[in-house]
Protein backbone atom coordinates (compact mmCIF):
# COMPACT_ATOMS: atom_id res chain seq x y z
CA UNK A 1 0.00 0.00 0.00
CA UNK A 2 1.31 3.59 -1.05
CA UNK A 3 2.26 5.19 2.31
CA UNK A 4 -0.23 8.24 2.62
CA UNK A 5 2.54 11.15 2.20
CA UNK A 6 0.99 13.41 -0.74
CA UNK A 7 -0.86 13.27 -3.94
CA UNK A 8 2.43 12.38 -5.17
CA UNK A 9 2.42 8.66 -4.90
CA UNK A 10 -0.57 8.89 -7.27
CA UNK A 11 1.91 7.25 -9.95
CA UNK A 12 2.84 4.07 -7.89
CA UNK A 13 2.61 0.79 -9.68
CA UNK A 14 2.07 2.59 -13.25
CA UNK A 15 4.79 1.25 -14.79
CA UNK A 16 5.75 -2.50 -13.33
CA UNK A 17 9.38 -2.71 -13.51
CA UNK A 18 9.84 0.70 -13.37
CA UNK A 19 10.19 1.46 -9.73
CA UNK A 20 9.02 4.44 -8.86
CA UNK A 21 10.57 6.89 -6.00
CA UNK A 22 7.04 6.77 -3.77
CA UNK A 23 7.09 2.82 -3.97
CA UNK A 24 6.56 1.71 -0.95
CA UNK A 25 9.26 -0.90 -0.61
CA UNK A 26 11.92 2.43 -1.73
CA UNK A 27 10.19 4.74 1.03
CA UNK A 28 10.16 2.34 4.00
CA UNK A 29 13.58 0.29 3.48
CA UNK A 30 15.45 2.29 1.09
CA UNK A 31 18.42 0.27 2.19
CA UNK A 32 16.77 -3.04 1.27
CA UNK A 33 15.05 -1.33 -1.76
CA UNK A 34 17.76 0.52 -3.05
CA UNK A 35 20.38 -2.33 -2.19
CA UNK A 36 18.46 -4.51 -4.58
CA UNK A 37 18.30 -1.89 -7.61
CA UNK A 38 22.18 -1.69 -6.81
CA UNK A 39 22.56 -5.46 -7.50
CA UNK A 40 20.73 -5.09 -11.03
CA UNK A 41 23.01 -2.62 -12.11
CA UNK A 42 25.08 0.74 -11.53
CA UNK A 43 22.35 2.52 -13.90
CA UNK A 44 18.64 1.22 -13.27
CA UNK A 45 15.71 2.69 -15.06
CA UNK A 46 12.97 4.27 -12.53
CA UNK A 47 10.08 6.89 -12.23
CA UNK A 48 10.28 10.19 -10.39
CA UNK A 49 7.27 11.75 -8.21
CA UNK A 50 6.00 12.79 -11.15
CA UNK A 51 5.70 9.51 -13.23
CA UNK A 52 8.80 11.15 -15.30
CA UNK A 53 11.13 8.32 -16.47
CA UNK A 54 14.72 9.01 -14.67
CA UNK A 55 17.38 7.09 -13.83
CA UNK A 56 19.01 5.83 -10.82
CA UNK A 57 22.51 6.10 -10.23
CA UNK A 58 23.30 3.17 -7.72
CA UNK A 59 26.93 2.16 -7.00
CA UNK A 60 29.21 4.14 -4.98
CA UNK A 61 32.18 4.89 -7.81
CA UNK A 62 29.39 5.76 -10.78
CA UNK A 63 27.80 8.30 -8.15
CA UNK A 64 30.77 10.24 -7.75
CA UNK A 65 31.72 9.88 -11.59
CA UNK A 66 28.34 11.68 -11.99
CA UNK A 67 28.98 14.06 -9.55
CA UNK A 68 32.54 14.60 -10.73
CA UNK A 69 30.88 15.24 -14.45
CA UNK A 70 29.97 18.78 -15.63
CA UNK A 71 28.07 17.34 -18.57
CA UNK A 72 25.47 16.21 -15.96
CA UNK A 73 23.61 19.61 -14.74
CA UNK A 74 21.54 20.79 -12.22
CA UNK A 75 19.63 23.24 -13.93
CA UNK A 76 17.08 21.69 -16.71
CA UNK A 77 17.31 24.49 -18.67
CA UNK A 78 21.07 23.64 -19.90
CA UNK A 79 20.40 20.21 -21.27
CA UNK A 80 18.05 21.66 -23.07
CA UNK A 81 14.57 20.94 -21.67
CA UNK A 82 12.17 23.10 -22.21
CA UNK A 83 11.01 25.70 -19.47
CA UNK A 84 8.53 23.78 -17.31
CA UNK A 85 9.16 20.64 -18.79
CA UNK A 86 11.20 18.64 -16.20
CA UNK A 87 10.27 16.43 -13.16
CA UNK A 88 11.19 19.15 -10.71
CA UNK A 89 8.96 22.02 -12.49
CA UNK A 90 5.98 19.35 -12.95
CA UNK A 91 6.51 18.79 -8.83
CA UNK A 92 6.44 21.87 -8.26
CA UNK A 93 2.89 22.66 -10.01
CA UNK A 94 1.55 19.75 -8.74
CA UNK A 95 2.27 20.93 -5.61
CA UNK A 96 0.56 24.43 -6.15
CA UNK A 97 3.93 26.41 -5.71
CA UNK A 98 2.53 30.04 -7.07
CA UNK A 99 4.25 30.84 -10.79
CA UNK A 100 6.08 34.04 -9.00
CA UNK A 101 7.44 32.28 -6.27
CA UNK A 102 9.44 29.69 -8.55
CA UNK A 103 12.17 32.06 -9.34
CA UNK A 104 13.36 31.66 -5.63
CA UNK A 105 13.49 27.82 -6.63
CA UNK A 106 15.05 28.53 -9.54
CA UNK A 107 17.54 31.02 -7.64
CA UNK A 108 19.00 28.42 -5.68
CA UNK A 109 23.11 27.45 -5.41
CA UNK A 110 21.65 23.60 -5.88
CA UNK A 111 19.64 25.05 -9.16
CA UNK A 112 22.47 26.43 -10.89
CA UNK A 113 25.61 25.65 -12.68
CA UNK A 114 29.25 26.93 -13.84
CA UNK A 115 29.28 30.19 -13.89
CA UNK A 116 26.37 30.95 -11.58
CA UNK A 117 27.38 28.64 -9.53
CA UNK A 118 30.77 29.40 -9.56
CA UNK A 119 30.05 32.93 -8.17
CA UNK A 120 26.98 31.97 -6.16
CA UNK A 121 29.46 29.36 -3.86
CA UNK A 122 32.38 32.15 -3.88
CA UNK A 123 30.12 34.55 -2.54
CA UNK A 124 29.33 32.11 0.86
CA UNK A 125 31.87 29.31 0.90
CA UNK A 126 34.59 32.48 2.89
CA UNK A 127 31.50 31.63 6.13
CA UNK A 128 32.66 27.94 5.54
CA UNK A 129 36.04 27.29 6.04
CA UNK A 130 37.39 25.14 8.39
CA UNK A 131 39.43 28.13 10.20
CA UNK A 132 35.61 30.47 10.40
CA UNK A 133 34.24 26.58 11.76
CA UNK A 134 36.64 25.85 13.99
CA UNK A 135 36.44 29.21 15.15
CA UNK A 136 32.41 28.57 16.05
CA UNK A 137 33.27 25.45 18.11
CA UNK A 138 33.00 26.77 21.74
CA UNK A 139 29.82 28.07 21.08
CA UNK A 140 28.70 24.96 19.92
CA UNK A 141 29.65 23.19 22.48
CA UNK A 142 28.15 26.50 24.91
CA UNK A 143 24.45 25.66 23.32
CA UNK A 144 25.12 21.42 23.16
CA UNK A 145 26.00 22.11 27.17
CA UNK A 146 22.97 24.19 27.89
CA UNK A 147 20.37 22.04 26.35
CA UNK A 148 21.66 18.77 27.87
CA UNK A 149 21.38 20.46 31.33
CA UNK A 150 17.84 21.38 30.60
CA UNK A 151 16.68 18.05 29.13
CA UNK A 152 15.45 16.45 32.57
CA UNK A 153 12.93 19.68 33.01
CA UNK A 154 11.48 18.20 29.95
CA UNK A 155 11.15 14.58 31.01
CA UNK A 156 8.00 12.82 30.91
CA UNK A 157 6.92 9.56 33.15
CA UNK A 158 11.39 9.88 32.69
CA UNK A 159 11.34 9.60 28.65
CA UNK A 160 12.72 12.76 26.51
CA UNK A 161 12.55 13.27 23.20
CA UNK A 162 16.12 14.03 22.27
CA UNK A 163 14.75 15.13 18.82
CA UNK A 164 12.45 17.99 20.24
CA UNK A 165 14.79 19.28 22.74
CA UNK A 166 18.81 18.58 20.98
CA UNK A 167 19.17 17.34 18.48
CA UNK A 168 17.01 20.08 16.54
CA UNK A 169 17.63 23.20 18.76
CA UNK A 170 21.34 22.38 18.56
CA UNK A 171 21.64 22.98 14.40
CA UNK A 172 18.79 25.46 14.39
CA UNK A 173 20.61 28.01 16.93
CA UNK A 174 23.96 27.50 15.39
CA UNK A 175 23.00 28.61 11.17
CA UNK A 176 20.38 31.06 13.31
CA UNK A 177 23.26 32.58 14.67
CA UNK A 178 25.37 32.41 12.08
CA UNK A 179 23.24 33.75 9.61
CA UNK A 180 21.21 35.75 11.57
CA UNK A 181 17.71 34.86 12.55
CA UNK A 182 16.29 36.56 15.34
CA UNK A 183 15.60 33.99 18.04
CA UNK A 184 11.82 34.75 18.30
CA UNK A 185 11.54 33.68 14.71
CA UNK A 186 13.53 30.39 15.07
CA UNK A 187 10.32 28.07 16.49
CA UNK A 188 8.70 29.65 13.13
CA UNK A 189 10.94 28.14 10.80
CA UNK A 190 10.84 24.91 12.55
CA UNK A 191 6.98 24.73 11.47
CA UNK A 192 7.83 26.12 8.38
CA UNK A 193 10.46 23.73 8.03
CA UNK A 194 8.27 20.62 9.07
CA UNK A 195 5.76 21.90 6.45
CA UNK A 196 7.75 22.38 3.60
CA UNK A 197 9.41 18.52 3.85
CA UNK A 198 5.79 17.36 4.43
CA UNK A 199 5.12 17.30 0.80
CA UNK A 200 1.92 18.99 1.52
CA UNK A 201 0.31 21.29 -0.94
CA UNK A 202 -1.58 23.02 1.70
CA UNK A 203 1.20 23.48 4.03
CA UNK A 204 3.38 24.60 1.24
CA UNK A 205 0.96 26.97 0.09
CA UNK A 206 0.98 28.95 3.55
CA UNK A 207 4.70 28.28 4.03
CA UNK A 208 6.84 28.85 1.13
CA UNK A 209 5.25 32.97 0.35
CA UNK A 210 5.55 33.21 4.21
CA UNK A 211 8.89 32.29 4.45
CA UNK A 212 9.71 34.64 1.53
CA UNK A 213 8.17 37.52 3.02
CA UNK A 214 9.82 37.24 6.21
CA UNK A 215 13.53 37.06 4.31
CA UNK A 216 12.70 40.10 2.59
CA UNK A 217 11.52 42.09 5.76
CA UNK A 218 15.21 40.81 7.36
CA UNK A 219 16.84 42.11 4.66
CA UNK A 220 15.17 45.56 4.92
CA UNK A 221 16.26 45.41 8.40
CA UNK A 222 19.77 44.86 7.99
CA UNK A 223 19.38 47.56 5.33
CA UNK A 224 18.84 50.19 8.08
CA UNK A 225 21.25 48.44 10.45
CA UNK A 226 23.94 45.92 9.50
CA UNK A 227 25.46 43.50 11.61
CA UNK A 228 28.40 41.10 11.57
CA UNK A 229 26.09 38.44 10.48
CA UNK A 230 25.75 36.24 7.26
CA UNK A 231 23.01 37.96 6.49
CA UNK A 232 24.27 41.53 6.12
CA UNK A 233 27.26 40.21 4.48
CA UNK A 234 25.10 39.21 1.40
CA UNK A 235 23.34 42.36 1.68
CA UNK A 236 26.59 44.40 1.64
CA UNK A 237 27.49 42.25 -1.38
CA UNK A 238 23.86 42.61 -3.10
CA UNK A 239 23.89 46.89 -2.37
CA UNK A 240 27.18 46.99 -3.85
CA UNK A 241 26.93 45.16 -7.00
CA UNK A 242 24.14 43.55 -7.93
CA UNK A 243 25.43 41.14 -10.91
CA UNK A 244 27.31 40.03 -8.12
CA UNK A 245 24.24 38.56 -6.08
CA UNK A 246 20.55 39.50 -7.37
CA UNK A 247 17.56 40.04 -5.15
CA UNK A 248 16.23 36.66 -5.46
CA UNK A 249 19.64 34.86 -5.14
CA UNK A 250 20.48 36.56 -1.70
CA UNK A 251 16.83 35.35 -0.63
CA UNK A 252 17.22 32.32 -2.26
CA UNK A 253 20.17 32.06 -0.30
CA UNK A 254 19.36 32.59 2.79
CA UNK A 255 16.36 30.43 3.18
CA UNK A 256 18.45 27.47 1.54
CA UNK A 257 21.59 28.20 4.21
CA UNK A 258 18.78 28.36 7.04
CA UNK A 259 16.80 25.22 5.97
CA UNK A 260 19.70 22.98 4.56
CA UNK A 261 22.08 23.72 7.60
CA UNK A 262 19.27 22.64 10.40
CA UNK A 263 16.88 20.16 9.56
CA UNK A 264 19.59 17.71 7.51
CA UNK A 265 21.99 17.98 10.89
CA UNK A 266 19.32 17.44 13.16
CA UNK A 267 19.01 14.44 12.19
CA UNK A 268 22.31 13.30 11.92
CA UNK A 269 22.36 13.98 15.40
CA UNK A 270 18.80 11.78 15.77
CA UNK A 271 19.86 8.95 13.66
CA UNK A 272 23.60 8.54 14.93
CA UNK A 273 22.34 8.76 18.60
CA UNK A 274 20.10 6.09 17.64
CA UNK A 275 22.75 3.99 15.58
CA UNK A 276 25.01 4.19 18.78
CA UNK A 277 22.26 3.43 21.20
CA UNK A 278 21.40 0.68 19.77
CA UNK A 279 25.29 -0.58 19.39
CA UNK A 280 26.52 -0.98 22.32
CA UNK A 281 29.84 -2.20 21.79
CA UNK A 282 30.37 1.33 19.34
CA UNK A 283 28.83 3.01 21.55
CA UNK A 284 31.42 1.96 24.03
CA UNK A 285 34.12 3.08 21.72
CA UNK A 286 33.06 6.60 21.73
CA UNK A 287 33.08 6.93 25.27
CA UNK A 288 36.11 5.65 25.98
CA UNK A 289 38.16 7.14 23.39
CA UNK A 290 36.47 10.61 22.77
CA UNK A 291 39.23 11.37 20.43
CA UNK A 292 37.56 8.81 17.68
CA UNK A 293 34.97 10.81 17.13
CA UNK A 294 35.58 12.28 13.77
CA UNK A 295 36.10 9.15 12.53
CA UNK A 296 32.80 7.92 14.39
CA UNK A 297 30.99 10.80 12.33
CA UNK A 298 32.02 9.86 9.32
CA UNK A 299 30.67 6.31 9.94
CA UNK A 300 27.35 7.51 11.13
CA UNK A 301 27.19 9.74 8.12
CA UNK A 302 27.73 6.45 6.03
CA UNK A 303 25.72 4.01 7.71
CA UNK A 304 22.53 6.21 8.55
CA UNK A 305 22.89 9.99 7.10
CA UNK A 306 19.57 12.18 6.55
CA UNK A 307 19.81 12.66 3.06
CA UNK A 308 19.58 9.65 0.38
CA UNK A 309 19.60 11.19 -2.44
CA UNK A 310 20.83 14.61 -4.19
CA UNK A 311 18.85 16.73 -6.47
CA UNK A 312 18.57 15.41 -9.95
CA UNK A 313 20.99 15.91 -12.61
CA UNK A 314 20.24 16.53 -16.41
CA UNK A 315 22.18 15.48 -19.12
CA UNK A 316 23.32 17.98 -21.14
CA UNK A 317 24.66 15.86 -24.31
CA UNK A 318 24.24 12.09 -24.96
CA UNK A 319 26.32 10.82 -22.51
CA UNK A 320 27.37 6.70 -21.74
CA UNK A 321 27.24 5.99 -18.38
CA UNK A 322 28.82 2.53 -16.95
CA UNK A 323 27.52 0.92 -20.51
CA UNK A 324 23.93 2.76 -20.38
CA UNK A 325 23.02 5.59 -22.92
CA UNK A 326 22.08 8.54 -21.45
CA UNK A 327 20.13 10.67 -24.43
CA UNK A 328 20.39 14.53 -23.54
CA UNK A 329 17.76 16.24 -21.35
CA UNK A 330 17.09 12.93 -19.06
CA UNK A 331 17.48 13.43 -16.08
CA UNK A 332 19.45 10.94 -13.26
CA UNK A 333 19.15 10.44 -9.45
CA UNK A 334 22.50 10.13 -7.49
CA UNK A 335 21.37 7.28 -5.01
CA UNK A 336 23.57 8.27 -2.24
CA UNK A 337 22.27 5.34 0.67
CA UNK A 338 23.11 2.38 -1.92
CA UNK A 339 26.41 3.85 -2.64
CA UNK A 340 27.29 4.01 0.81
CA UNK A 341 26.46 0.46 1.28
CA UNK A 342 28.33 -0.88 -2.54
CA UNK A 343 29.87 -3.72 -1.08
CA UNK A 344 32.50 -2.82 -4.30
CA UNK A 345 33.36 -0.11 -2.21
CA UNK A 346 32.93 -1.38 1.58
CA UNK A 347 33.79 -4.22 3.68
CA UNK A 348 31.28 -5.69 5.33
CA UNK A 349 29.44 -2.44 4.45
CA UNK A 350 26.22 -3.34 6.27
CA UNK A 351 28.36 -3.77 9.74
CA UNK A 352 28.83 -0.32 11.82
CA UNK A 353 31.92 0.41 12.23
CA UNK A 354 32.80 4.04 13.86
CA UNK A 355 36.88 2.13 13.14
CA UNK A 356 36.33 1.80 9.85
CA UNK A 357 37.73 5.12 8.70
CA UNK A 358 41.91 5.47 9.04
CA UNK A 359 42.99 8.07 11.11
CA UNK A 360 43.44 11.49 9.81
CA UNK A 361 41.50 10.10 6.44
CA UNK A 362 38.98 12.59 4.62
CA UNK A 363 35.31 11.23 4.71
CA UNK A 364 34.74 7.95 2.60
CA UNK A 365 30.93 8.16 1.86
CA UNK A 366 29.46 10.65 -0.62
CA UNK A 367 26.38 11.34 2.67
CA UNK A 368 27.34 15.11 1.93
CA UNK A 369 27.65 14.39 -1.71
CA UNK A 370 30.92 15.10 -4.02
CA UNK A 371 31.91 17.35 -6.70
CA UNK A 372 30.80 20.90 -7.56
CA UNK A 373 27.90 20.49 -5.48
CA UNK A 374 29.51 19.28 -2.45
CA UNK A 375 27.80 20.35 0.64
CA UNK A 376 29.22 23.56 2.06
CA UNK A 377 28.24 23.10 5.38
CA UNK A 378 29.88 19.72 5.78
CA UNK A 379 32.47 20.64 8.03
CA UNK A 380 29.96 22.51 10.08
CA UNK A 381 27.38 19.54 10.38
CA UNK A 382 30.48 17.18 11.40
CA UNK A 383 31.39 19.65 13.66
CA UNK A 384 28.00 19.86 15.33
CA UNK A 385 28.00 15.85 15.45
CA UNK A 386 30.97 15.32 17.11
CA UNK A 387 30.11 18.30 19.91
CA UNK A 388 26.85 16.35 19.97
CA UNK A 389 27.66 12.26 20.68
CA UNK A 390 30.35 13.45 22.33
CA UNK A 391 28.72 16.08 25.09
CA UNK A 392 25.33 13.87 25.00
CA UNK A 393 27.51 10.50 26.16
CA UNK A 394 29.38 12.34 28.57
CA UNK A 395 26.55 14.25 30.49
CA UNK A 396 24.59 10.93 30.34
CA UNK A 397 26.87 8.08 30.19
CA UNK A 398 23.46 5.36 31.05
CA UNK A 399 21.20 7.19 28.51
CA UNK A 400 19.35 4.56 26.19
CA UNK A 401 16.30 4.35 23.71
CA UNK A 402 12.89 4.42 25.76
CA UNK A 403 11.25 1.72 23.11
CA UNK A 404 12.55 -1.27 21.61
CA UNK A 405 14.74 -0.39 17.89
CA UNK A 406 11.69 -1.57 15.82
CA UNK A 407 9.49 1.00 17.45
CA UNK A 408 11.30 4.11 16.71
CA UNK A 409 8.73 6.09 13.73
CA UNK A 410 10.00 7.50 10.55
CA UNK A 411 9.13 10.04 8.74
CA UNK A 412 8.03 8.00 5.25
CA UNK A 413 9.34 10.43 2.73
CA UNK A 414 11.16 9.74 -0.11
CA UNK A 415 15.32 10.62 -0.44
CA UNK A 416 15.45 10.93 3.61
CA UNK A 417 15.89 8.99 6.75
CA UNK A 418 13.69 11.17 9.28
CA UNK A 419 13.15 9.65 13.13
CA UNK A 420 9.84 11.13 13.99
CA UNK A 421 10.49 10.96 17.49
CA UNK A 422 13.60 9.50 19.22
CA UNK A 423 12.06 9.08 23.19
CA UNK A 424 15.37 8.18 25.50
CA UNK A 425 15.75 7.50 29.15
CA UNK A 426 18.62 9.52 30.42
CA UNK A 427 19.68 6.83 32.93
C1 LIG B 1 24.52 20.54 -0.43
C2 LIG B 1 23.79 16.92 2.72
C3 LIG B 1 24.31 20.03 6.42
C4 LIG B 1 24.28 23.71 3.28
C5 LIG B 1 24.36 19.29 0.12
C6 LIG B 1 24.33 18.05 -0.64
C7 LIG B 1 24.11 17.05 0.24
C8 LIG B 1 24.01 17.62 1.56
C9 LIG B 1 23.96 15.56 -0.07
C10 LIG B 1 24.53 17.92 -2.15
C11 LIG B 1 23.23 17.92 -2.90
C12 LIG B 1 23.39 17.71 -4.38
O1 LIG B 1 24.52 17.55 -4.90
O2 LIG B 1 22.36 17.67 -5.07
C13 LIG B 1 23.86 17.46 3.99
C14 LIG B 1 23.76 16.68 5.21
C15 LIG B 1 23.92 17.57 6.24
C16 LIG B 1 24.09 18.89 5.67
C17 LIG B 1 23.55 15.19 5.26
C18 LIG B 1 23.91 17.31 7.73
C19 LIG B 1 24.23 16.18 8.28
C20 LIG B 1 24.41 21.31 5.90
C21 LIG B 1 24.63 22.50 6.67
C22 LIG B 1 24.59 23.54 5.80
C23 LIG B 1 24.38 22.99 4.45
C24 LIG B 1 24.87 22.58 8.17
C25 LIG B 1 24.76 24.96 6.21
C26 LIG B 1 25.30 25.86 5.58
C27 LIG B 1 24.32 23.16 2.01
C28 LIG B 1 24.32 23.95 0.80
C29 LIG B 1 24.40 23.03 -0.27
C30 LIG B 1 24.43 21.71 0.32
C31 LIG B 1 24.26 25.46 0.70
C32 LIG B 1 24.45 23.37 -1.76
C33 LIG B 1 25.87 23.45 -2.19
C34 LIG B 1 26.04 23.73 -3.67
O3 LIG B 1 25.09 23.57 -4.45
O4 LIG B 1 27.15 24.11 -4.05
N1 LIG B 1 24.19 18.99 1.45
N2 LIG B 1 24.04 18.79 4.32
N3 LIG B 1 24.28 21.62 4.56
N4 LIG B 1 24.38 21.81 1.70
FE1 LIG B 1 24.34 20.31 3.01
Amino acid sequence: EAPAVSPLAAHVGKHPGEPNVMDPELVNDPFSGYGKLREQGPVVRGRFIDDSPVWFVTRFEEVREVLRDQRFANNPAVAGTEPGDDPLSRMVEVLGIPEHLRVYMEGSILNCDAPDHTRLRRLVSRAFTARKITGLRPRVEQIADELLARLPEHAEDGVVDLIEHFAYPLPITVICELVGIPEADRPQWRAWGADLISLEPEALARTFPAMIDHIHELVRERRQALTDDLLSELVRTHDDDGSRLSDVEMVTMILTLVLAGHETTAHLIANGTAALLTHPDQQRLVTTDPGILPRAVHELMRWCGPVHATQLRYASEDIDLAGTRISKGEAVQLVLVSANFDPRHYSDPDRLDVTRHPVGQAENHVGFGHGMHYCLGATLARQEGEVAFGRLLSHYPGISLAVEPDALERVPLPGSWRLASLPVRLR
